[in-house]
């Protein structure tokens, strides 16, 4: 039973993160010490990873580091529970929890913090922005590959296991309450052909969107516009997000499989249900793109893209990457 866990959590890792981030990574780059120097008076960050990932793996705990070099400040990788498997199998609301009182916790974030999302950590970050009570201040948020307004598959269908566990889950149904308690990737399925199925049995996004009228809560959207600044980062090539849009809040029409509709013509962003777009309005959004494929990205996209937003003298930094 262990070593088929361990076999089988090193194969979602690499699906998920390992193989895909930091592949280009250089060991020894002499950068870190000059740029730190600069930085020393800067707030510290923390790392919310993917899903089947963990802090201690390998590409992980090096994105980390990698950060912290670069921007010589203080840097933390938040693990949920156990790190892989309570990533599938905890429902996300209490992941969020989790991370809710580890910012509590840690001392030298009293004083507010940036944060640094990967893939499902980007749902996890943004509730844990707006459900979090007493939390210290989050100040930039710099989301990579974000499921922000669902995904309109169950993504894991990689890996032999999972198709299984995936066939399971459709044939349960994805918005029955034993799935969306124990299967945390359910928490932000979004079929666009059965809104009805979502809205009444998603147990996560539609809370964390706000897209209930009965259930709005303003808090939620006051937490999250109170950011200093957002950055959203779309890889262009995501075969993980369907569709890759919705890393900045894009997402199918309802009913319509054929178009997917810009963050800005969204109801979320129209009515403005959680604060993107008073946050827009700001000049507080920048929208990014990289080529690749899910959360592939290089050192040099992280010292445009990500340190930037992590620097004390932050500016909005967005020349040549952005979408508009
Ligand atoms: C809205 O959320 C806040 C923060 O979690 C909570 O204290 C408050 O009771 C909620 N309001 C309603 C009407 O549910």
């Amino acid at each position: 039973m262990e070593l088929l866990m361990g076999r089988r959590s090193a194969r979602f890792g690499a699906v998920f993160a390992v193989s895909s981030l930091l592949l280009f990574f250089h060991v020894g780059s002499s950068f870190g010490q000059d740029v730190g120097a600069l930085a020393s008076s800067g707030l510290p960050f923390i790392v919310l990873h993917g899903i089947g990932d963990a802090c201690r793996n390998e590409g992980l705990s090096m994105f980390t580091q990698l950060l912290m070099d670069m921007t010589g400040l203080p840097g933390y990788c938040i693990e949920i529970g156990n790190g892989v498997s309570d990533s599938f199998f905890m429902r996300l609301d209490k992941q969020a929890d989790i991370v809710c009182e580890q910012v509590k916790s840690i001392k030298s974030l009293q004083d507010g913090y940036n944060m640094v999302g990967l893939s499902q950590g980007n749902v996890i970050g943004r509730a844990v922005i707006e459900f979090c009570d007493d939390a210290p201040p989050v100040n930039n948020f710099v989301s990579l590959g974000g499921p922000h307004a669902g995904i309109a598959a169950v993504p894991l269908c990689k890996i032999l296991v999972l198709c299984k566990l995936v066939d399971a889950v459709i044939r349960i149904g994805v918005y029955s309450s034993y799935v969306q308690n124990n299967f945390a990737p359910t928490g932000y399925v979004k079929i666009p052909t059965d809104m009805e199925g979502y809205y009444q049995g998603c147990l996560f996004l539609p809370r964390l969107n706000n897209e209930l009228p009965e259930i709005r809560n303003h808090t939620y959207k006051n937490r999250f516009s109170s950011l200093n600044y957002l950055a959203l980062i779309k890889f262009e090539q995501d075969a993980v997000l369907y569709p890759a849009d919705t890393a900045w809040f894009g997402f199918y029409a309802p009913n319509d499989f054929s178009k997917v509709l810009p963050a800005e013509e969204t109801d979320l962003y129209k009515e403005d249900w959680i604060g993107l777009k008073t946050l827009d309005r700001a000049g507080k959004v920048a929208y990014l793109a990289l080529p690749g494929g899910h959360l592939s990205i290089t050192e040099a996209d992280m010292l445009e893209m990500v340190v930037p937003y992590l620097l004390p003298d932050f500016q909005p930094f967005t020349p040549f990457s952005t979408y508009r």
